[in-house]
């Protein structure tokens, strides 16, 4: 039948096995735990159990030509590339990007993994939240809802904005020849440590131990969305396409005002240097983290987060040498060289 067939999710998926396993339940003291990872498709990225249920779906959802996706392993870059493909969408409407949060003006394409359908009580108790629990059963059946089909009832007349971590191979293969994606990578040992902090801001999440800790479960490929490599390595392949602009999260930081041309240019406007100015200005490491517009201020205020981390945080790059020892450094450099050696993909690092 037409309709099994508009269904089909091409890729195995398997559970985690249960030496992994054993591994991240003893790492990961929280929630967690019941969050069970699967690896799909063959080059095995790890994604939340409930994603499953949206797979097929996301993966055959139907393309508009007006789709902008922003599109990361995470960690990288999305969020200041997320504010900057907006407003230069929308006419650089910058009072509206200050009223509407940015997490409201994107679909998050995968954001219901994160919520475990009948794992509600374990949620309230994770979050410790100040709100009453009715509101954070409102919340979490919100936030557990696929978005997939609230996409499709968006008025064609309505552009849609889409941010993703989920790699492009398990999405629609006519992405790229339908919609415009811009993918940000960077030095996985950055993103390693800012995954690290990520994994601590987040209370469901709640990351009991230190970065060595989780280093091992990352470089290994047991956090979600890992491989990173593989990630990133899908889109590099893509980097030509006329549809595909791949940036590098070092590079965007140099060059603030040429990483704005060229997503200007990549989305066919063109900007006059006041303007261009203005976007720098925005985007400025010190402005964005006050920016209470894409810091996740609203999942703070819902007591999400925890209070000594922040979701715009240090906004360096090679801040990891802070915190890998000399093990870790060698353990890294060879996890570097071994996935680089069947592609051409180089990091700006490592260009003399
Ligand atoms: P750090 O944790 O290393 O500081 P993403 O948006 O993909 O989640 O990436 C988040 C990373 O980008 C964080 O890295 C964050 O601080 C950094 N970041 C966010 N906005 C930035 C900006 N305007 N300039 C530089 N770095 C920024």
């Amino acid at each position: 039948m037409g309709e099994q067939k508009y269904l089909q999710f091409p890729y195995e998926i398997n559970d985690v096995t249960p030496e992994e396993q054993e591994q991240i339940d003893k790492v990961f003291g929280s929630i967690v735990n019941v969050y069970r990872l699967s690896r799909f498709g063959p080059r095995g990225y790890m994604l939340y159990e409930p994603y499953k249920k949206d797979a097929a779906n996301i993966y055959n959802m139907p393309l508009r030509p007006t789709d902008v996706f922003v599109t990361s392993y995470q960690r990288s870059g999305t969020t200041m590339t997320q504010e900057l493909v907006w407003l230069i969408q929308n006419n650089l409407d910058y009072s509206k990007a200050a009223r509407v949060p940015l997490t409201e003006r994107y679909f998050f394409l995968e954001f219901f993994m994160f919520f475990v359908g009948n794992q509600l009580d374990a949620f309230i108790r994770s979050i410790d939240s100040h709100l009453n629990e009715n509101t954070l059963k409102e919340i979490y059946t919100v936030c557990a809802q696929p978005i997939s089909k609230m996409l499709a009832e968006i008025p064609v007349s309505t552009p849609r904005f889409i941010k993703t971590h989920v790699p492009l191979s398990l999405l629609n293969p006519k992405l790229l020849d339908t919609a415009k994606v811009v993918y940000v990578a960077r030095d996985p040992r950055d993103v390693a440590v800012s995954c690290y902090h990520c994994a601590k801001l987040f209370k469901t999440i709640r990351f009991p131990y230190g970065f060595k800790e989780f280093w091992n479960l990352f470089y290994k490929n047991m956090f979600v969305y890992c491989p990173v490599f593989e990630h990133v390595k899908e889109a590099w392949e893509k980097r030509h396409h006329p549809n595909m602009l791949f940036m590098f999260y070092e590079n965007i930081s140099k060059d603030l005002s040429g990483f704005v041309c060229r997503v200007a240019d990549f989305l066919g406007k063109s900007l006059s240097p006041l303007e261009t100015a203005r976007l720098c200005e925005h985007l400025s490491f010190e402005n964005f983290k006050n920016n209470k517009s894409v810091n996740q201020e609203e999942l703070r205020n819902n007591g999400m987060l925890d209070n000594n981390e922040l979701f715009i945080r240090k906004g360096m790059s090679g801040g990891w040498r802070d915190y890998f020892d000399e093990e870790m450094t060698e353990q890294a450099e060879r996890w570097i060289t071994d996935n680089l050696r069947d592609t051409d993909l180089r990091y700006p690092h490592m260009e003399t």
